[in-house]
């Protein structure tokens, strides 16, 4: 989908040649004397329109007005999770309407924030899956115009909720593919893809490598699989060699059977988005291919089924993981942590500033925090910090997890250095905790996106979350660096 970011006072946007304007009506709208604000003032003064995200009124071939309909949406104060819940509700009823030109006016006030929400609500709402439909509807909506007071305000951030966009699309894409699609070696070749299409650095470990680099409990996992795991090493250079990078480390279990403590059937399809973590660092890296930051980055993806048979790592097994920390394996449905200990331990080559995993990786984040924060875990407070404001500033929040030592309790092995499970009590943080023993050479923290990073129910999809959360935080995280010459390579 294209999108513009444009100049026009409502009268100039009355004149705008297209399928549908979605105008929103903040609490402070004015109205001027254009056919627009005569037709908003008209239905706030009669009532028929509230300035309340949600609400909305349908006009049809209005006078004056070159659009072909007219939707006024009521946006409250004008803040970004106002016009997102705004424009999400106007876009959700143009689906299926036909409505390929569209035209979005923000209140005369609006902050950047609106306009990243607007792009943000625009793209998500208009999505549709397509990939393994015999017959696809396909997305309507192909270019949708932001109108602003003043467009060069805007710009530094309208490029920004363009190119995330774009990387949430892309996770949701990969996410959404059925298993039998997005296997590892699937997620190879995208990684592989991506940095040809955008000039990265790739490498994509199979079982030999994976092996020689000693990445014993990852390897466990993948052992009762039919399909060869892969380890993914992708590299952004934005900034001078030298320079320390962040490392992003995305679980990527294409399907989670549990292996011999197998799941019960119920939802169990609900696993292939168990590679949500891998999603996003892909998604991440698409954004950083169209933004370019002055920031050196590097994706790591450990991924592989989990999957029970014969050959298949068993309850009591115990590996030693690339650290050289013996592992015994009490459930083998706490795969998550078994792969990401390794790909942690591989993070130190690297030298990095900080270290942040995504993870699909516990039920009892679900049951903590839902489907609206995820869980975030950190071993720095700055590190934290930044996490939460790119959170909330990208409308994709998390919040803040303990890591107090004394949950690390319940991990204690009579054979081994360490458990892979503790009790089911605080189940979030006792993984996070069983994370943090492989992550104690860098600032680390761990997301838990196992309740955000997909949709159950009538609305089963992948959410693309946190992709707008790390793009949100890696621009933040080139602005606090030392001046360097910024390059923007423009499309
Ligand atoms: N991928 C799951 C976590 C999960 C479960 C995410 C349900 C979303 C919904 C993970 O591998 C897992 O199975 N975790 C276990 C850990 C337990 C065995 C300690 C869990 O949460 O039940
Ligand atoms: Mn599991
Ligand atoms: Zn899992």
């Amino acid at each position: 989908m294209d999108f513009e970011l444009k100049t026009l006072t409502l009268a100039g946007a009355a004149g705008e040649k297209c399928d549908a304007l979605v105008l929103l009506v903040g609490e402070s709208f004015k109205p001027g004397k254009d056919a627009l604000s005569q037709l908003a003032g008209d239905a706030l003064k009669a009532r028929d329109l509230e300035p309340k995200p949600g609400k909305l009124l349908h006009a049809y071939r209005s006078d004056g007005i070159a659009a072909g309909r007219v939707i006024l949406a009521g946006a409250g104060d004008g803040s970004g999770k106002r016009v997102h819940a705004a424009v999400q509700v106007a876009v959700a009823t143009l689906r299926t309407t036909g409505v390929k030109r569209l035209v979005i006016c923000l209140p005369a006030d609006a902050q950047d924030d609106a306009v990243r929400a607007a792009v943000a609500a625009t793209a998500e709402t208009s999505y549709v899956y397509v990939a393994t439909k015999s017959k696809p509807e396909g997305r309507e909506l192909q270019r949708v115009t932001i109108a602003v007071a003043n467009k060069a305000q805007h710009q530094a951030v309208f490029h920004a909720a363009r190119a995330a966009a774009e990387g949430i699309e892309y996770a949701r894409e990969l996410g959404n593919l059925p298993p039998n699609h997005a296997t590892p070696t699937r997620l190879g070749q995208e990684a592989r893809k991506l940095a040809k299409a955008h000039g990265f650095q790739c490498e994509v470990l199979g079982p030999r490598e994976i092996a020689k680099a000693g990445m014993g409990s990852f390897l466990a996992v993948a052992q009762g699989s039919e399909q060869p795991p892969r380890f993914i090493v992708l590299r952004y250079q934005g900034a001078a060699a030298g320079d320390a990078p962040l490392v992003l480390v995305g679980k990527g279990i294409t399907f989670d059977s549990g292996g011999i403590s197998i799941k019960p059937s119920q939802d169990m399809d609900e696993m292939k988005f168990d590679m949500g973590g891998a999603a996003s660092v892909l998604g991440a890296f698409r954004a950083l291919g169209d933004l370019r930051p002055a920031l050196n980055v590097i994706g790591l993806i450990p991924s592989c089924e989990n999957m029970p048979d014969g050959r298949s790592v068993k309850p009591g097994d115990i590996v030693t993981s690339m650290s050289g920390q013996t592992i015994e394996i009490l459930n083998t449905d706490a795969e998550g942590r078994l792969i990401l200990c390794d790909a942690l331990t591989y993070a130190e080559r690297f030298n990095p500033s900080a270290v942040i995993d995504i993870a699909t990786l516990t039920g009892a984040c679900v049951v903590a925090l839902g489907g609206v924060r995820s869980g975030m875990f950190a071993s720095d407070d700055d590190l934290a910090q930044a996490l939460l404001e790119a959170g909330d500033a990208a409308l994709d929040p998390c919040w803040r997890m303990p890591l107090d030592d004394e949950y690390a309790e319940g991990l204690k092995s009579n054979f081994a250095d360490v458990a892979n499970v503790a009790g089911r009590a605080g189940g979030a943080v006792t993984a996070a905790k069983f994370l943090q023993r492989f992550a104690g050479k860098y600032p680390w923290a761990h997301l838990d996106i196992a309740g955000t990073a997909w949709k159950s129910g009538a609305v089963k999809g992948s959410t693309g979350r946190p992709v707008g959360l790390l793009v949100q935080f890696m621009l933040d995280r080139e602005g606090a660096a030392p001046a360097k010459p910024r390059r923007r390579a423009r499309k």
